[in-house]
């Protein structure tokens, strides 16, 4: 992943204001403002190249929230209290207390329990490659990450329905047995999930700035890359949200907070620094990270201490590191855990950021056995014969031509033959739109996808078959790393 050059001026300061309706208190000087080390936060902002961003604490009954920076690249717009930003995977808990609200609603919702497999409410829809797996996974597994699916990302880029990815899911590949890892997937109750959560959850907790969509028109985020809408808010929203979780309030039940806050999956059996286990210097923590193009969110609730952080950030990947920079800075001032007892999360996370960037390292990675240059295997047909449509029945339809733009930044890998291809989705999503996928050839049948998508990049090896007519009959390339370390590719026939 690259990080995106970002124009970045001195950061401007404004307060979250709060809405009257709202059941918590936000003393104008409480506290909890104390906690919050501007000078630190806006220094954390630059360092990571993030144009804007938003905290809010909750701390005992009372919040507190403020924004750092502009809302977009382009703009001297501040970050302010109508900054809707878009919360990405922060909303699966969302849709988790929703169906805790169907779960508690027996006389309208009898079939909804926790144990219920999805096929009995999605007979016709939900369907696995593995029969036996579609009649067990139930609300909980697929809430969970454990029914088996992994993540698949690239079936979203497409130009399709909730409930067409739903329909595809029977052509996708399982990689691991029900129940054992932590995967993506989310499924739609039989409801208007937008009208419900609105109805009966943002309301009633005061979220009145809580959409499903990019909506209301013109009031989102301007964006410092492409995005695409899942759930936009701003951070005095999520002070609501936090609190009601922390104390427990209505409108989801007890019975559904022992449910939203039970442990249901290992997610990794490695537990590395600065952590022992499931919590945090003995204290239980609880957090869900979001990231989607163009904007990165955590909250992190300490439920003993009463205590929840909520960052919101308009660029991805620096919202994503900052975001555990910020909130454990905060989570240890609540603590009191001394200087020389902190763990330095900025070290942490430049070594990731560092390591996740595309380099003639990653490539060679992907083909460790590769012999010196002048010994790789030329290509057995023309460039021209490798063009065409290639579908699969349930990813993006590729068209891969020889004649290609000038464009990838990684344009002269180490090891490969000098000959490139190039390819895009024909039914892609509009906000992939920017999408770039070069094909270098590496050796034989062999070659190396390069991926660039606001402004991240990714590699994966790509394979094509020849039939014994000698045309080009499949490409197979690695889009799905739950696949990929199995050696197993998403093979596209082309048509
Ligand atoms: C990758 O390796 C090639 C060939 O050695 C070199 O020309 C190029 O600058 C390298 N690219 C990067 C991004 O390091
Ligand atoms: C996506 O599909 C819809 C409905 O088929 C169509 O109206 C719209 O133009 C498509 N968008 C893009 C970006 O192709």
């Amino acid at each position: 992943m690259r990080l995106q050059r970002l124009t970045y001026a001195a950061a401007l300061i404004q307060l979250c204001l709060i809405q009257a309706q709202n059941p918590l208190q936000y003393p104008s000087s409480s506290p909890e403002e104390t906690l919050l080390d501007d000078a630190f936060n806006r220094k954390v902002l630059e360092h990571f190249h993030i144009p804007g961003l938003a905290i809010s604490i909750v701390h005992d009954g009372k919040a507190f929230a403020q924004g750092y920076g502009y809302s977009g690249i382009s703009t001297s717009t501040p970050v302010t209290e109508n900054t809707l930003f878009f919360t990405g995977s922060t909303t699966k808990a969302h849709t988790s207390a929703a169906i805790s609200l169907l779960m508690d609603d027996n006389n309208n919702f009898p079939q909804i329990q926790w144990n219920t497999p999805i096929h009995t409410l999605l007979p016709s829809d939900f369907t696995l490659s593995n029969p036996s797996l579609t009649s067990q996974i139930t609300i909980t597994d697929m809430l969970s990450h454990r029914s088996g699916l992994p993540r698949h990302d690239i079936v979203l880029l497409q130009n399709i329905t909730t409930q067409q990815i739903i329909q595809r899911t029977k052509h996708l590949p399982l990689t691991a047995e029900i129940r054992m890892e932590f995967h993506y997937f989310e499924v739609v109750s039989g409801l208007p999930i937008a009208t419900f959560l609105k109805e009966r959850l943002w309301t009633p907790l005061g979220m009145d700035e809580t959409y499903m969509d990019i909506e209301p028109a013109g009031r989102y985020i301007t964006r410092t890359s492409t995005a695409r809408g899942m759930s936009s808010r701003l951070c005095s929203d999520y002070a609501n949200w936090v609190s009601a979780l922390l104390e427990r309030e209505a409108p989801i039940s007890k019975e559904g907070y022992t449910a939203l806050f039970g442990a249901h999956s290992i997610v990794s059996g490695v537990v590395s620094e600065p952590f022992s286990g499931p919590n945090y210097k003995g204290h239980t923590l609880i957090q869900h990270g979001g990231s989607q193009d163009g904007f990165g969110a955590l909250v992190v609730m300490l439920p003993g201490e009463g205590f929840g952080v909520t960052v919101l950030g308009n660029e991805m990947v620096g919202t994503n590191g900052a975001s555990w920079v910020l909130a454990f800075e905060l989570i240890d001032r609540v603590l009191g855990v001394a200087g020389e007892e902190r763990f330095g999360w900025e070290a942490l996370v430049d070594a990731q950021l560092q390591q996740s960037k595309l380099t003639n390292d990653t490539l060679s990675a992907l083909y460790p056995t590769l012999p010196p240059t002048s010994e790789l295997l030329p290509y057995p047909l023309d460039l021209s014969s490798y063009e065409g449509i290639y579908t699969h029945p349930a990813y993006p339809i590729l068209r891969i031509s020889s004649t290609c733009p000038e464009r990838t930044p990684l344009k002269n890998p180490e090891k490969w033959t000098g000959s490139r291809l190039c390819a895009s989705f024909e039914n892609h999503a509009a906000f992939a739109s920017e999408l770039e996928l070069d094909i270098f050839h590496v050796t034989g049948t062999y070659w190396t996808l390069v991926f660039w998508f606001a402004g991240r990049g990714d590699a994966a090896r790509v394979e094509f078959r020849i039939s014994p007519g000698g045309g080009v009959s499949e490409v197979g390339v690695d889009f799905e790393p739950g696949m990929k370390v199995r050696g197993e590719k998403i093979w596209l026939t082309r048509v």
